[in-house]
């Protein structure tokens, strides 16, 4: 938790792990901003966390002034997963939006049921290793599949596979490119995924 400078209050605080443009994160920092002034907000954006030095992310985080951290693979897979460092800063629940790494025991084990991701496709289809990004959404329309959509779910040792708190569905339709439909897919995410978090992050 941390201490919300405005009221004196404990406010939950989350981590946003992310390996790309950012997208999510925005949507999910600028839901806090624009909902709560000037009551107490349902949480912080305490920490930026990446793996690729001048990912879009980076620049979303310092546009709002929020702490930024970039890990390296081999302290995060073989050291202590950056537990130390993320409770440090008062970090009570992790959000991977769009991050590639697998997230590794030592980092599972201290946030049991406290780390969600979100997925571009309707799980337990098109999920596992490598399945990110266009390549998910290339494959869903090569399957001739006429319904897509999102998955958050709860994170654990394997990739995309933890149980599921929440789905929504969006068509695919004929002539769709998997840009087209990751714009599409992209919608529904900052729809939903700031308010997830914030029901999610209530009951902490
Ligand atoms: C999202 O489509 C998410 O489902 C996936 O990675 C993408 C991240 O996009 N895990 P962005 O960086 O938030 O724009």
């Amino acid at each position: 938790m941390n201490k919300d400078q405005s009221t004196g209050k404990q406010v939950p605080t989350i981590a946003i792990f992310a390996s790309g443009a950012g997208s999510n994160a925005e949507k999910i920092i600028e839901s806090v901003l624009s909902r709560e002034t000037p009551s107490i907000p349902a949480f912080k954006v305490g920490l930026i966390v990446g793996n690729k030095p001048g990912a879009g992310v980076f620049s979303i985080a310092s546009r709002y002034g929020i702490p930024t951290l970039l890990i390296e693979k081999e302290q995060f897979f073989r050291g202590n997963g950056y537990v130390d460092e993320l409770k440090e800063s008062g970090i009570d629940f992790v959000v991977l939006a769009g991050f590639l790494w697998k997230i590794p025991r030592s980092l599972v084990e201290a946030f049991r049921n406290k780390i969600i991701n979100i997925h571009p496709a309707l799980l337990p289809k098109y999920g596992g290793k490598g399945m990110y990004g266009r390549f998910v959404h290339e494959t869903v329309i090569a399957n001739g599949d006429e319904e897509s959509g999102i998955t958050i779910h709860w994170v654990d040792e394997q990739y995309d596979h933890g149980s599921v708190i929440f789905q929504a569905t969006c068509p695919v339709f004929p002539g769709d490119t998997a840009d087209t439909l990751a714009s599409r897919i992209h919608q529904l995410e900052h729809r939903h995924y700031p308010e997830v978090i914030r029901n999610l992050v209530s009951v902490l």
